[in-house]
Protein backbone atom coordinates (compact mmCIF):
# COMPACT_ATOMS: atom_id res chain seq x y z
CA UNK A 1 0.00 0.00 0.00
CA UNK A 2 1.37 3.46 -1.11
CA UNK A 3 1.58 5.65 1.72
CA UNK A 4 0.41 9.33 1.50
CA UNK A 5 2.83 11.71 2.46
CA UNK A 6 3.30 15.61 3.51
CA UNK A 7 6.89 16.69 3.02
CA UNK A 8 7.50 20.25 4.70
CA UNK A 9 11.01 21.06 3.83
CA UNK A 10 12.08 23.78 5.55
CA UNK A 11 14.92 25.30 3.99
CA UNK A 12 17.39 27.89 5.74
CA UNK A 13 14.88 29.82 7.37
CA UNK A 14 13.22 30.19 11.10
CA UNK A 15 15.63 30.54 14.39
CA UNK A 16 15.51 28.15 17.17
CA UNK A 17 12.52 29.98 18.99
CA UNK A 18 10.52 30.17 15.68
CA UNK A 19 11.09 26.74 14.69
CA UNK A 20 9.69 25.28 17.84
CA UNK A 21 7.13 27.47 17.61
CA UNK A 22 6.40 26.20 13.79
CA UNK A 23 6.52 22.34 15.05
CA UNK A 24 4.39 22.78 18.01
CA UNK A 25 1.67 24.47 15.91
CA UNK A 26 2.04 21.96 13.59
CA UNK A 27 1.59 19.42 15.98
CA UNK A 28 -1.31 21.26 17.72
CA UNK A 29 -3.30 21.12 14.43
CA UNK A 30 -2.49 17.55 13.03
CA UNK A 31 -3.56 16.35 16.17
CA UNK A 32 -6.86 18.17 16.21
CA UNK A 33 -7.36 18.20 12.37
CA UNK A 34 -6.03 15.24 10.33
CA UNK A 35 -8.62 12.44 10.38
CA UNK A 36 -7.24 10.60 7.52
CA UNK A 37 -4.41 8.38 6.81
CA UNK A 38 -1.04 10.52 6.22
CA UNK A 39 1.91 10.26 6.82
CA UNK A 40 3.34 13.99 8.01
CA UNK A 41 7.30 14.82 7.59
CA UNK A 42 9.05 17.98 8.72
CA UNK A 43 12.74 18.76 7.42
CA UNK A 44 14.02 21.86 9.75
CA UNK A 45 17.99 23.04 9.73
CA UNK A 46 20.29 20.46 11.32
CA UNK A 47 20.63 22.27 14.61
CA UNK A 48 17.12 22.36 15.36
CA UNK A 49 16.50 18.37 14.16
CA UNK A 50 16.81 16.59 18.03
CA UNK A 51 14.60 19.69 19.99
CA UNK A 52 11.68 19.23 16.74
CA UNK A 53 12.36 15.98 17.13
CA UNK A 54 11.43 15.52 21.12
CA UNK A 55 7.99 17.37 19.97
CA UNK A 56 7.24 14.83 16.56
CA UNK A 57 7.84 12.02 18.60
CA UNK A 58 5.23 12.64 20.76
CA UNK A 59 2.22 12.25 17.75
CA UNK A 60 2.13 8.99 15.19
CA UNK A 61 1.55 11.22 12.31
CA UNK A 62 4.09 13.50 12.57
CA UNK A 63 8.02 12.52 11.38
CA UNK A 64 11.44 14.09 11.53
CA UNK A 65 13.29 14.31 8.62
CA UNK A 66 16.90 16.40 7.79
CA UNK A 67 17.61 18.08 4.50
CA UNK A 68 20.76 16.95 3.75
CA UNK A 69 23.53 13.60 4.92
CA UNK A 70 26.96 13.31 4.53
CA UNK A 71 27.93 10.22 2.10
CA UNK A 72 30.81 9.05 4.42
CA UNK A 73 30.22 7.04 7.46
CA UNK A 74 31.95 9.14 10.14
CA UNK A 75 35.67 11.06 9.88
CA UNK A 76 37.37 13.99 9.04
CA UNK A 77 35.05 15.43 7.15
CA UNK A 78 34.49 19.00 8.74
CA UNK A 79 31.11 20.49 8.37
CA UNK A 80 29.58 17.32 7.54
CA UNK A 81 26.71 15.33 9.42
CA UNK A 82 26.41 11.45 9.27
CA UNK A 83 22.91 9.29 8.86
CA UNK A 84 23.90 7.30 12.34
CA UNK A 85 24.23 10.87 13.65
CA UNK A 86 20.77 12.10 12.50
CA UNK A 87 19.09 8.44 13.34
CA UNK A 88 20.94 9.27 17.26
CA UNK A 89 18.63 12.43 17.40
CA UNK A 90 15.15 10.36 15.93
CA UNK A 91 15.45 11.67 12.04
CA UNK A 92 13.56 8.81 10.09
CA UNK A 93 13.44 10.61 6.22
CA UNK A 94 16.41 12.44 4.85
CA UNK A 95 16.11 14.74 1.72
CA UNK A 96 18.56 13.68 -0.80
CA UNK A 97 19.46 15.07 -4.08
CA UNK A 98 17.54 18.50 -3.85
CA UNK A 99 17.87 20.52 -6.73
CA UNK A 100 19.10 23.40 -4.80
CA UNK A 101 21.91 21.29 -3.20
CA UNK A 102 22.28 19.68 -6.96
CA UNK A 103 22.84 23.19 -7.97
CA UNK A 104 24.22 25.21 -5.37
CA UNK A 105 26.82 22.35 -4.00
CA UNK A 106 27.60 20.50 -6.93
CA UNK A 107 25.85 17.26 -5.99
CA UNK A 108 26.32 14.63 -9.22
CA UNK A 109 24.07 11.10 -9.26
CA UNK A 110 27.40 9.37 -8.30
CA UNK A 111 27.53 11.53 -4.66
CA UNK A 112 23.88 10.81 -4.69
CA UNK A 113 23.88 7.52 -4.51
CA UNK A 114 26.48 6.87 -2.24
CA UNK A 115 23.91 9.01 0.23
CA UNK A 116 21.11 7.11 -0.55
CA UNK A 117 23.41 4.38 0.64
CA UNK A 118 24.61 5.95 3.37
CA UNK A 119 21.07 6.05 4.52
CA UNK A 120 19.76 3.95 3.72
CA UNK A 121 22.25 1.60 5.69
CA UNK A 122 21.36 3.60 8.80
CA UNK A 123 17.48 2.28 8.47
CA UNK A 124 16.73 5.99 7.46
CA UNK A 125 14.43 6.26 4.52
CA UNK A 126 15.58 9.07 1.64
CA UNK A 127 13.35 11.01 -0.16
CA UNK A 128 15.00 11.40 -3.14
CA UNK A 129 13.87 14.72 -5.40
CA UNK A 130 14.16 14.61 -9.05
CA UNK A 131 13.06 17.30 -11.54
CA UNK A 132 13.97 19.22 -14.83
CA UNK A 133 14.80 22.89 -15.59
CA UNK A 134 13.04 24.89 -17.71
CA UNK A 135 15.12 24.76 -20.42
CA UNK A 136 14.41 21.05 -21.08
CA UNK A 137 10.77 21.31 -20.35
CA UNK A 138 10.72 23.62 -22.87
CA UNK A 139 12.93 21.66 -25.41
CA UNK A 140 10.33 19.00 -24.53
CA UNK A 141 13.32 16.88 -23.06
CA UNK A 142 11.78 16.73 -19.55
CA UNK A 143 11.04 13.20 -19.16
CA UNK A 144 14.37 12.12 -20.75
CA UNK A 145 15.56 14.47 -18.22
CA UNK A 146 14.12 12.88 -15.23
CA UNK A 147 14.38 9.10 -16.09
CA UNK A 148 18.36 9.90 -16.51
CA UNK A 149 18.16 11.32 -13.08
CA UNK A 150 16.45 8.42 -11.62
CA UNK A 151 18.87 5.86 -13.23
CA UNK A 152 22.17 7.50 -12.89
CA UNK A 153 21.27 7.35 -9.25
CA UNK A 154 18.77 5.10 -7.68
CA UNK A 155 19.17 1.86 -10.83
CA UNK A 156 22.18 0.29 -8.79
CA UNK A 157 20.08 0.09 -5.36
CA UNK A 158 18.99 -3.74 -4.33
CA UNK A 159 14.98 -4.11 -4.69
CA UNK A 160 15.69 -4.06 -0.80
CA UNK A 161 17.38 -0.93 -0.59
CA UNK A 162 14.60 0.77 -3.31
CA UNK A 163 11.87 -0.23 -0.83
CA UNK A 164 13.09 2.51 1.37
CA UNK A 165 13.18 5.36 -1.08
CA UNK A 166 10.19 8.06 -1.18
CA UNK A 167 10.41 9.67 -4.52
CA UNK A 168 9.97 13.82 -4.97
CA UNK A 169 9.11 14.78 -8.71
CA UNK A 170 10.13 19.16 -8.27
CA UNK A 171 10.36 20.81 -11.21
CA UNK A 172 12.93 23.44 -11.05
CA UNK A 173 10.86 26.08 -13.03
CA UNK A 174 8.06 25.53 -10.45
CA UNK A 175 9.95 25.50 -7.18
CA UNK A 176 9.78 29.31 -5.19
CA UNK A 177 8.46 30.61 -8.30
CA UNK A 178 4.31 30.66 -7.78
CA UNK A 179 4.45 28.85 -10.95
CA UNK A 180 2.84 25.53 -10.39
CA UNK A 181 2.57 22.44 -12.77
CA UNK A 182 -0.40 21.46 -13.73
CA UNK A 183 -2.29 18.60 -12.31
CA UNK A 184 -2.07 16.90 -15.71
CA UNK A 185 1.61 17.71 -15.73
CA UNK A 186 2.51 16.38 -12.42
CA UNK A 187 0.57 13.05 -12.91
CA UNK A 188 2.06 12.17 -16.48
CA UNK A 189 5.48 12.83 -15.23
CA UNK A 190 5.01 11.01 -11.83
CA UNK A 191 2.85 7.61 -14.24
CA UNK A 192 6.42 8.11 -16.34
CA UNK A 193 8.67 8.09 -12.96
CA UNK A 194 6.92 4.65 -11.96
CA UNK A 195 7.28 3.27 -14.96
CA UNK A 196 10.78 3.94 -14.70
CA UNK A 197 10.92 2.60 -11.43
CA UNK A 198 9.58 -0.26 -12.86
CA UNK A 199 12.01 -0.91 -15.31
CA UNK A 200 14.70 -0.73 -12.75
CA UNK A 201 13.07 -3.03 -9.52
CA UNK A 202 10.29 -4.77 -9.31
CA UNK A 203 6.94 -4.11 -10.15
CA UNK A 204 5.37 -3.92 -7.01
CA UNK A 205 7.93 -2.08 -5.41
CA UNK A 206 7.22 0.85 -8.47
CA UNK A 207 3.90 0.45 -7.51
CA UNK A 208 4.05 0.79 -4.21
CA UNK A 209 6.28 4.19 -3.64
CA UNK A 210 5.29 6.63 -2.55
CA UNK A 211 6.48 9.67 -5.55
CA UNK A 212 5.51 13.23 -4.00
CA UNK A 213 5.05 16.61 -6.00
CA UNK A 214 6.94 19.79 -4.87
CA UNK A 215 7.05 23.22 -6.46
CA UNK A 216 5.03 26.04 -5.53
CA UNK A 217 2.33 23.12 -3.37
CA UNK A 218 -0.42 25.61 -1.79
CA UNK A 219 -3.46 25.15 0.12
CA UNK A 220 -5.25 26.14 -3.51
CA UNK A 221 -3.77 23.75 -5.98
CA UNK A 222 -2.99 21.00 -3.42
CA UNK A 223 -6.33 19.24 -3.54
CA UNK A 224 -6.02 18.95 -7.55
CA UNK A 225 -2.84 17.85 -7.36
CA UNK A 226 -3.01 15.31 -4.76
CA UNK A 227 -6.49 13.58 -6.53
CA UNK A 228 -4.10 12.60 -9.04
CA UNK A 229 -3.59 8.70 -9.52
CA UNK A 230 0.26 8.93 -8.96
CA UNK A 231 0.53 11.85 -7.00
CA UNK A 232 1.00 10.71 -3.42
CA UNK A 233 1.82 13.68 -1.80
CA UNK A 234 3.68 16.53 -1.77
CA UNK A 235 7.20 18.05 -0.74
CA UNK A 236 6.57 21.44 0.64
CA UNK A 237 9.08 24.53 0.65
CA UNK A 238 7.35 28.10 1.32
CA UNK A 239 4.15 26.96 2.11
CA UNK A 240 5.83 24.50 4.53
CA UNK A 241 6.62 27.78 6.87
CA UNK A 242 3.31 28.63 8.01
CA UNK A 243 1.47 26.04 10.22
CA UNK A 244 -2.10 27.55 8.69
CA UNK A 245 -1.05 26.29 5.14
CA UNK A 246 0.78 23.31 6.17
CA UNK A 247 -2.12 21.84 8.05
CA UNK A 248 -4.28 23.02 5.29
CA UNK A 249 -2.33 21.38 2.41
CA UNK A 250 -2.42 18.03 4.99
CA UNK A 251 -6.21 18.00 4.57
CA UNK A 252 -6.36 18.43 0.95
CA UNK A 253 -5.74 14.25 0.69
P1 LIG B 1 8.39 25.52 -2.79
O1 LIG B 1 9.64 24.55 -2.59
O2 LIG B 1 7.19 24.80 -2.22
O3 LIG B 1 8.74 26.77 -2.00
O4 LIG B 1 8.25 25.77 -4.25
C1 LIG B 1 9.54 23.17 -2.76
C2 LIG B 1 10.88 22.51 -2.49
O5 LIG B 1 11.91 23.06 -2.90
O6 LIG B 1 10.96 21.42 -1.86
Amino acid sequence: MRKRIVAGNWKMNKTYEEALTLVSEIDNMVKDEVTGDVTVIVAPPFPFLQSVGKLTQGNDLMHLAAQNVSEHESGAYTGEVSATMLKSVGAEYVIIGHSERRMYHHEDAQTLYKKLKATIAQGLKPIFCCGEPLEERDAENHFEYVGKQLHDSLSYLSNEEFDQVVVAYEPIWAIGTGRTASSQQAQEMHAYIREQLSRMFDAEAAFNTSILYGGSCNPGNAKELFSQEDVDGGLIGGASLKSRDFADIIKSF
